[in-house]
Order: C-alpha cells, then sequence, then structure tokens
C-alpha cells in the first residue's frame, strides 16, 4: 500500500469514530451532541516529517543517535492525568519510576494473561449466553483490571463502557480512552474533554490509594502491588498517576485492537470467523492454549496489522539531523505512522506486530519505551477471540 492512501488525517480521524460508535453502545444519541458542539481541535503546528516506512518508523523508535524526545506526551499528560514515565526521555529518573513497573508487566507471560483472560469471559458468557462482543469486551477488561490492579473498586472506579463526559466515579474500560488518544495522537481529537477525564482518572485513583493509606494496607494485584512498593510514602501523587498511565497504556490499545480483528473477521457474513471457528473444532490439541495458538496467532497479527491501535506515536526532535531523506530541527515534530508501516509488512508478506507495539523490548538494544505488554497483550486477545469462537 502505498504511503498517499493514508491521510495524516485518517489517522486522526479513526479513533474518534471508533469512540462515536463505542458510545452507541452506551444508549448516547452522540451525532446529535455533536451537531451542536463544535468539535474541540488542539492547535499544534504540522509536523515537519510523517515517517511510513518499516525501516524509518524503527529507526525513529530505536532513536540510535538520540536524536528524539517523549517530552510531548507530558505536555499532554500534564494537562490531564499528570506526568508519568512514558513521557520521559531515558535517564535516572525514567530508570526511577519505570523499572518495577514494566518489570512486573513483563512478568506477565502471554498464558497468563489467556487464562485469566478465557476465564473471565466464560463467566460471562454463563451468566448471559446471548453476550454481545462490546459486552464481553467491556466486562473482561474490567475483570482484568481488578485482578492486576484492584481497580476497578466499583467505588472510586466503576466498570462501564465509553462516554463523552468527566464524572466521577470514573469508568473502566471506558474513560482511559479518550485521555490515550491525548497523548499518542498528534492531533487526537476532544482534547479538552480528554484532558478533563484524564484528571478524574487521577484523582479516582489518588483517592483508592489513600484508603490504602488510611487502612494501612497494601493492594493485591500484581501490578497495584508493584508499583505501588516501588514508590515512597510521599510520592502518592505520582503513584496514582502511574497506576492511570499503565492502565491507559493496557485498556485502549487492547481494546481498539479486540474491536478491529473482531471487526474484520465477521465482516462478509463472518467470513474468516466462520473458518476460524471450524478450524479451532478441528485441532486434535486438547490444550486450549494450544489450540488458540495455533489457530489464531498469525490471523490476528495480520488483522492488527492491518488496522492498528494506536495508528501513530510521535516524537520532538532535539537535534537537527535527516530522516527519510529530510532536515529536521530541533522542536520539530516527527510522526511515526505505525499503520503505513504495518499495511507495508503485510503488503511484503512479513507477519510482525512489534511496530503496533513500539518495538520489541526483549531484544538488545530495544527502543526505550517500547511496550512491556506485548506478551500479556498476546495472551488477552488470544483469549478473547477464542472465547467468541467456542460460544
Ligand atoms: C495491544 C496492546 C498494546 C499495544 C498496541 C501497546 C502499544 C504501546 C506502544 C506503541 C508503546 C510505546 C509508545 C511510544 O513509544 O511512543 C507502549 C508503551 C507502553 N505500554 Fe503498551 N501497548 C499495549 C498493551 C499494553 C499493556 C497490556 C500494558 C500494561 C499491562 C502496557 C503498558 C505500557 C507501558 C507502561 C508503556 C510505557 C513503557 C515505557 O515508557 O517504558 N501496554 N505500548
Amino acid at each position: 500500500m502505498s504511503d498517499t492512501e493514508i491521510s495524516v488525517e485518517d489517522i486522526a480521524a479513526e479513533p474518534h469514530r471508533r469512540m462515536l460508535e463505542d458510545c452507541q453502545l452506551d444508549g448516547h444519541v452522540v451525532e446529535q451532541e455533536r451537531a451542536t458542539a463544535p468539535i474541540d481541535q488542539l492547535d499544534v503546528p504540522p509536523a515537519a516529517m510523517v515517517v511510513s516506512t518499516p525501516d524509518d518508523a524503527a529507526a525513529v523508535l530505536l532513536d540510535r543517535d538520540e536524536n528524539y524526545s517523549v517530552c510531548g506526551y507530558n505536555e499532554r499528560g500534564a494537562t490531564a492525568f499528570g506526568e508519568i514515565y512514558l513521557g520521559l526521555d531515558a535517564g535516572d529518573d525514567y530508570t526511577r519510576q519505570s523499572t518495577a513497573a514494566n518489570a512486573a508487566i513483563s512478568a506477565i507471560s502471554r498464558k497468563d494473561a489467556f487464562e485469566l483472560t478465557l476465564r473471565e469471559a466464560r463467566k460471562v458468557f454463563a451468566d448471559d449466553p446471548r453476550a454481545t462482543p462490546d459486552l464481553v469486551r467491556v466486562k473482561v477488561l474490567a475483570a482484568i483490571c481488578k485482578e492486576w490492579f484492584d481497580l476497578p473498586d466499583e467505588r472510586n472506579v466503576i466498570t462501564g463502557p465509553i462516554r463523552l463526559s468527566a464524572e466521577r466515579p470514573v469508568r473502566c474500560p471506558g474513560d482511559y480512552a479518550l485521555p490515550s488518544n491525548l497523548i499518542f495522537l498528534y492531533e487526537p481529537r476532544e482534547p479538552t474533554l480528554s484532558a478533563a477525564i484524564g484528571r478524574e482518572l487521577r484523582a479516582a485513583t489518588k483517592t483508592a490509594v489513600a484508603e490504602y493509606r488510611e487502612s494501612n494496607t497494601r493492594p493485591k494485584g500484581r501490578l497495584s502491588r508493584a508499583i505501588f512498593d516501588s514508590f515512597d510514602t510521599s510520592e502518592d501523587d505520582l503513584l496514582s498517576r502511574t497506576i492511570v498511565g499503565v492502565m491507559i497504556g493496557l485498556l485502549p490499545t487492547v481494546s481498539s485492537n479486540l474491536q478491529n480483528t473482531h471487526k474484520l473477521w465477521i465482516a462478509n457474513d463472518n467470513e474468516i470467523f466462520r473458518k476460524l471457528r471450524a478450524a479451532i473444532k478441528e485441532h486434535s490439541d486438547t490444550d486450549t492454549f494450544a489450540r488458540a495458538s495455533d489457530v489464531l496467532s498469525i490471523p490476528m497479527m495480520h488483522a492488527m496489522q492491518r488496522d492498528p491501535m494506536p495508528p501513530e506515536v510521535w516524537r520532538t526532535a532535539r537535534k537537527a539531523h535527516t530522516i527519510a531523506g529530510k532536515e529536521i530541527n530541533p522542536g520539530d515534530t516527527v510522526r511515526v505512522h505505525i499503520k503505513a508501516a504495518t499495511n507495508a509488512d503485510l503488503a511484503a508478506g512479513k507477519t510482525d506486530v512489534f511496530t503496533v507495539f513500539g518495538g520489541d523490548r526483549s531484544k538488545t538494544p530495544h527502543p526505550t519505551h517500547a511496550c512491556p505488554g506485548y506478551e500479556a497483550s498476546m495472551g488477552i486477545m488470544l483469549a478473547y477471540h477464542f472465547s467468541l469462537l467456542e460460544a
């Protein structure tokens, strides 16, 4: 696919479209609301460069010459849920804030995540055999977060889908979507509302953290506990922001990739879905993880390459340099068009989703910010799709 087939505007428009679709689930007549309210835009200068090839995307992400900064993420974050380590460049502060959290996330194996997700999805179907894929997705993502972060606690954070308002109690997974779009997309939609929801997420999480302090207890979830234990008791605001940041890392990315893949598989009267269901039934292995991995991994990766979330990430240049033949000056924005890069890989017959995760953290060297949640995500996504296919 050529670069011109996907415009920069498409990147920004995609998640917005998806959010509106999500909102319909919630019974909102969103289009009517929007008809009277102007679409809120962030006033950003045009990017100096959009890199679209797999090699250029990999070069910007790996950043061997330290040409780039992620400081723009924290400038955005500061208006919302606050600054977190995703918005810090490599250095002592980044290492101090990220090491324990990233180690705990990376320690979640694909199989652990698969088993947890499948158990929770089967519970949803046991309660309601006619549960829709959207309902399963919302309930399962909330249940995973309950297990790993002790949130939703159904007081400060409650289970619920996306909405276009900033209110307490905040909703998991729904309210994590707009703040994520504010960070990852250079031209986010609804920046004012996204920031307001981000502030509510921070306040709600701070209240949950304060409750632990008051009762002299610690969270039990493997991620909330690791993050809780990695900060000093005087740093509850940073601790709360970090929990919000890691949940934002998980929820909208996993959720949108699940939606996109499912949508592709049910197109043309369930064409791919039906084939995969038959392949799952015919597969001789009695181990569900082996069956799901064998049958679903490759089609799932192809679907993610086709329509990835996030469709882009972006950087601010800190040095004068050249990328893809273009001279870049300090302060310039460079957007990494993940969707164009993964579409090109797909067209060239390469099955690889690491670009969607900002690189492969298991490699040396790897991009500083490459996602620590790769294995966990693959396990969640395989199990979610398996649960719909076996239902
Ligand atoms: C399909 C699922 C996911 C996708 C596509 C994804 C994508 C990404 C991307 C692209 C980045 C790097 C951003 C950049 O370089 O600008 C990133 C970083 C990160 N992700 Fe994920 N992510 C996913 C799931 C998860 C999960 C499950 C978790 C946590 C349990 C998580 C936590 C994080 C964290 C903490 C970072 C920041 C790492 C650092 O700065 O050291 N992500 N993710």
